[in-house]
């Protein structure tokens, strides 16, 4: 038995070289690799924001007046950590993934067409489409920067205005109250952005090596994150829509 288990351990040790080896020597593995390790990261970067992102924009639906929102967003708007080293470090990481996504997207494409050959897989429709969740991500990123960050950078550094703790509330409000269209196409791009974390997360544990014990405690992690995180912003935006 132990001679049995001996063998067993010495062939799994000269497989797990064998790739090793593979891995160093093929500088063509190796870039592709590290480049779904790095997307995997600055997708797990994201998701970290996006949970403050909702944290934050849930305390506009207190009844409060919008006073905790008020406090929470001068400060972020205000404070040189957050403006001067996380939001450019958050711009980077968008702008990396993005880009990162597109380059392996692309390869993927060129390794298929190569081949001539198309497995049939039982994948998802969301894992085959992950770069068209990504664009309508894009998209709407688009639409949002237009309706929040450019106002905010036009009002701080453009026309230089005085700061004002109150105005963010009544911004937000102003945003979706009666906007059926608006409203809408946030919420649309919730439920795809939903769908993107959910396969996004799942394939980035893939990607960095968690053994596949942890894998369905982590793919049942993913689900319940991607349910929030959708759930979340389409009842921030159908609440503002709805109550003035
Ligand atoms: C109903 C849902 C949402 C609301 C009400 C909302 C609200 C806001 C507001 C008020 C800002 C401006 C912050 C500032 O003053 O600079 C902002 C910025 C931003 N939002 Fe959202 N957001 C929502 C959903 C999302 C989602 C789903 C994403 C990502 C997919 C996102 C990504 C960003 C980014 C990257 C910024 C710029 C960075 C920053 O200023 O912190 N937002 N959002």
């Amino acid at each position: 038995m132990f001679f049995i288990n001996l063998i067993v351990q010495l062939f799994i040790q000269f497989v797990d070289l064998y790739y090793i080896v593979i891995f160093l020597t093929n500088a063509k593995m190796k870039s592709s690799i590290i480049k779904k390790i790095s997307m995997a990261l600055s997708g797990l970067f994201l998701v970290i924001f996006l949970a403050q992102h909702l944290a934050i924009n849930l305390t506009s639906i207190i009844p409060d007046g919008g006073k905790t929102f008020n406090t929470i967003s001068h400060f972020m708007g205000y404070n040189p950590v957050v403006q001067f080293i996380l939001q450019p470090i958050l711009i980077f990481g968008v702008c990396f993934h993005f880009i990162m996504g597109f380059v392996l997207e692309y390869q993927n494409n060129q390794a298929r067409n190569e081949k001539y050959i198309y497995h049939k897989t039982r994948s998802s429709w969301i894992s085959k489409n992950m770069i068209i969740t990504g664009l309508v991500i894009l998209a709407f990123l688009g639409l949002h920067f237009y309706d929040f960050w450019v106002p905010e950078i036009e009002y701080k550094y453009i026309s230089q205005e005085s700061p004002d703790p109150l105005k963010y509330f009544h911004e937000l409000k102003e945003k979706f109250y009666g906007e059926t269209i608006r409203t809408i196409i946030y919420c649309f791009s919730f439920i795809l952005l939903g769908m993107h974390l959910n396969h996004g997360l799942a394939s980035s544990f893939q990607s960095i090596g968690v053994s596949s014990y942890r894998k369905k405690i982590l793919k049942l992690a993913a689900n319940i994150y991607s349910l929030i995180i959708s759930i979340g912003f389409i009842s921030i935006a159908i609440f503002h829509y709805f109550i003035h």
